[in-house]
């Protein structure tokens, strides 16, 4: 028998992970703020035990990570799986330990069962915790996985809880709410990410806000079927957990066949969300293959809501005309340049260019847009086909579909089935075949259906399906060095941290609306970085919302993200042209701090405002947007705050317009607009008096230390 530490720990950061292995289960004692190098352990899991109450078991024991029916836990277990009816309530030993500074392996053992199961904790330098289990049957018969979350223990001073929601062009809308006994699952079954995915699930203290207060978070690398849990017993105890929402039948092990559940990624800050946010934005621009570490976040112009269907040369080289006068670096065709794709209804699937709009092929708009300074990128919606193409007409039987049903139509397509190599292989060849032909930097990839009936030969298929269209990626890349891919999901569709991995950016919302925009950005913001998501500055009028708002709000809006333009640029006025001109100027002057920087949010006593900014990771300086989201209720606008700055010294501060005027609607301005000095500490205790701005409105406010 192998050595096993009674305790097994880890930090980084300020973050630590304490694991007791000594009751003979691995108990997770703690995961939060750093306890002190001095702490006893073998003190701190004494003083762990839990009193006995009556109409109990005789003893308590601790239930483990893996939460186990046979040690006497009644909450949700981590393992669901059966054998025939059987082994439905294993009882795992540890088997063995290994760790090393930032890592840990437990690996346990059922022998009666037959299971063995493992779980690897691993605390990044930023001091975010990844939890990868895995299960293996060993027995000679089946073993049905039903479901592998991973879970972690809520310290009793946690109380409340958010995740989030949403609908097409309304994704990541807040919700947060008391801890109360029972368990509250947030259950995606779209067989994608989805705009109701919530990408994290926050767990806090009482009223913890951006700056203050404990958070823990916790999200799923996974981009198919996932379940994100806070479960509350009659105990008392809470714990968060998250994992793959497994159809029934589509994880059946045989012997010596394991799952490998997606990992979980594991957050804590004792510095309110803000902290969360810092945490997961260092952790994903450590990758050597961060986008903006790779190189700036090139300028874009999507046409779609320009020319949507209607592709002609003439049209699109006048579009690329005006984008190389404003300083466009990216010029994308979306939709409808293939097959017999001149609307919705036919075309996907047959991934060949064009006769009838492209008769000359893509060269002479892409010898057009390259001629002019810009990259040239390319819309696909690879996982998809209409009935009404060449590729179902030839092989009907290559959809994810129940036998001897047709799935409902979504857009007027089904879903190809990519788990089927040769449906596969055509796919990647068909693309293949275009990004070998033409010079092409980055692809913007869509997926406007939900996934239903979902199965390969009968078998529910999401897992592998998912599967599938992360190696699609990976090969595209393989094949294609420096391509880019944008995932896109009729806008914010597949946006999580398992894609984060495979793709470069996200396609954040298909609302361009400026106003609803600050919702989405700034919630899609809490994890995924500004550099990863698309912001354009869309029409005058939002296509989506009907909504008007000024060229300066849309522009301030956009430029937190990886910024672009998606409107009709022939019909701007020359002023407008100017405007966006300078607009590029500044993205392009201020891009290496917007994509570098922390992300600060200021709490606001009312709702009519949001103030949020990027710090330097030096404090040296700052952007910082005050937007006007709807009227104030009071006369004049409460103090404008900045936090993250340091506090000794002396930052400069001034009111900055990149792209035209903001609507001011009060008699005088302050006197301070084109500069003052403050202390860092004053700039986060007092604040300065800002001008009172109509409602959807916006203006940059700039700090540079001195
Ligand atoms: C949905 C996407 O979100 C849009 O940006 C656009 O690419 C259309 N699909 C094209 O069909």
């Amino acid at each position: 028998m192998p050595h096993i530490p009674a305790f097994v720990a880890l930090n980084a950061d300020g973050v630590q992970l304490i694991v007791s292995l000594s009751s003979g289960t691995p108990v997770i004692l703690h995961f939060g703020a750093d306890l002190g190098s001095s702490l006893d352990v073998a003190a701190l899991g004494l003083a762990s035990q839990e009193a006995v109450p009556h109409a109990d078991l005789d003893e308590h024991i601790s239930p483990g990570i893996w939460r186990e029916d046979s040690r006497g836990f009644h909450g949700r277990p981590a393992l669901l799986g059966q054998t025939n009816g059987q082994n439905w309530a294993p009882l795992f030993a540890i088997q063995g330990v290994t760790s090393d500074p930032d890592s840990i392996e437990i690996a346990c053992v059922d022998q009666s069962a037959g299971l063995e199961i493992a779980v690897n904790y691993k605390l990044s330098k930023e001091g975010v915790l990844r939890v990868s289990q895995r299960v293996k049957n060993q027995s000679n018969e089946t073993y049905a996985v039903e479901e592998l979350n991973a879970w972690l223990p809520l310290p009793d001073h946690v109380t409340e809880t958010m995740d989030f929601t949403g609908r097409w062009v309304k994704e990541r809308q807040p919700q947060r709410r008391e801890i109360q006994v029972g368990t509250w699952s947030r259950e995606i079954r779209e067989g994608r990410s989805g705009h109701d995915y919530t990408i994290v699930q926050l767990a806090m203290t009482p009223g913890a806000n951006y700056q203050t207060g404990e958070v823990w978070s916790v999200g799923l690398q996974w981009s198919g079927n996932t379940r994100h849990l806070v479960e509350k017993l009659p105990t008392g105890r809470a714990s968060i957990g998250a994992g793959e929402l497994l159809l029934p039948g589509e994880v059946i092990l045989a012997q010596g066949e394991e799952y490998v559940a997606p990992s979980l990624v594991v957050s804590y800050s004792a510095e309110g969300i803000d902290g969360i946010t810092d945490r997961h934005y260092r952790w994903l621009r450590s990758r050597s293959n961060h986008p903006s570490v790779v190189r700036p976040r090139p300028l874009t112009l999507n046409v779609w809501e320009a020319v949507y269907f209607d592709h002609n040369l003439e049209k699109l080289t006048q579009l690329a005309d005006v984008a190389q006068v404003i300083g466009v670096e990216r010029f994308v065709l979306d939709d409808g340049w293939f097959g017999s794709r001149r609307n919705d209804r036919s075309g996907l699937g047959d991934w060949v260019v064009s006769n009838d709009v492209w008769p000359n092929g893509l060269k002479p708009l892409i010898d057009v847009v390259k001629s002019r300074g810009m990259e040239f990128g390319l819309w696909f919606e690879g996982e998809m086909v209409n009935p009404d193409s060449d590729l179902f007409r030839e092989h009907p039987d290559w959809i994810l579909h129940v036998e001897g049903r047709t799935p409902p139509e979504g857009r007027f397509q089904q879903v190809l089935d990519l788990t089927h190599q040769a449906a596969f292989e055509h796919v990647f060849s068909q693309i293949d075949a275009i990004l070998s032909e033409y010079d092409i930097a980055y692809i913007k990839w869509d997926h406007n259906r939900t996934l239903t009936d979902a199965a390969h030969f009968g078998k529910a298929a999401v897992r592998e399906q998912t599967k599938a269209i992360y190696r699609l990626f990976d090969e595209l890349k393989l094949h294609h060095p420096g391509l880019e891919i944008e995932s896109c999901s009729s806008g914010g569709g597949r946006i999580d941290l398992g894609m984060v991995n495979h793709a470069d950016r996200f396609w954040t919302s298909d609302c361009n609306d400026a106003l609803e925009r600050q919702y989405i950005q700034r919630y899609t913001q809490y994890v995924i970085p500004p550099e990863m998501l698309g912001s354009h500055i869309g029409p005058t009028e939002s296509h989506t919302t009907h909504r008007t708002h000024s060229l300066h709000f849309r522009a301030i809006t956009a430029l937190f993200g990886h910024a672009g333009l998606e409107w009709d640029l022939t019909q701007t006025t020359d002023e407008e042209r100017a405007q966006l001109k300078s607009w590029a100027s500044y993205y392009k002057a201020n891009r290496s701090l917007i994509h570098s920087g922390r992300m600060v949010r200021i709490e606001q006593p009312d709702d009519s405002v949001f103030v949020h900014g990027v710090v330097a990771q030096d404090k040296s300086r700052a952007i910082f947007a005050l937007v006007s989201l709807r009227g104030m209720p009071t006369s004049t606008p409460n103090a404008l705050r900045f936090e993250g700055l340091d506090g000794v010294a002396n930052y400069r501060v001034k009111l900055v317009e990149p792209a035209g005027k903001a609507q001011y609607v009060g008699r005088h301005s302050p006197r301070w607009l084109d500069g003052v000095v403050l202390t860092g500490a004053a700039l986060a205790r007092v604040g300065i008096r800002p001008p009172i701005l109509a409602p959807e409105n916006a203006v940059l406010i700039e700090l540079e230390r001195l």
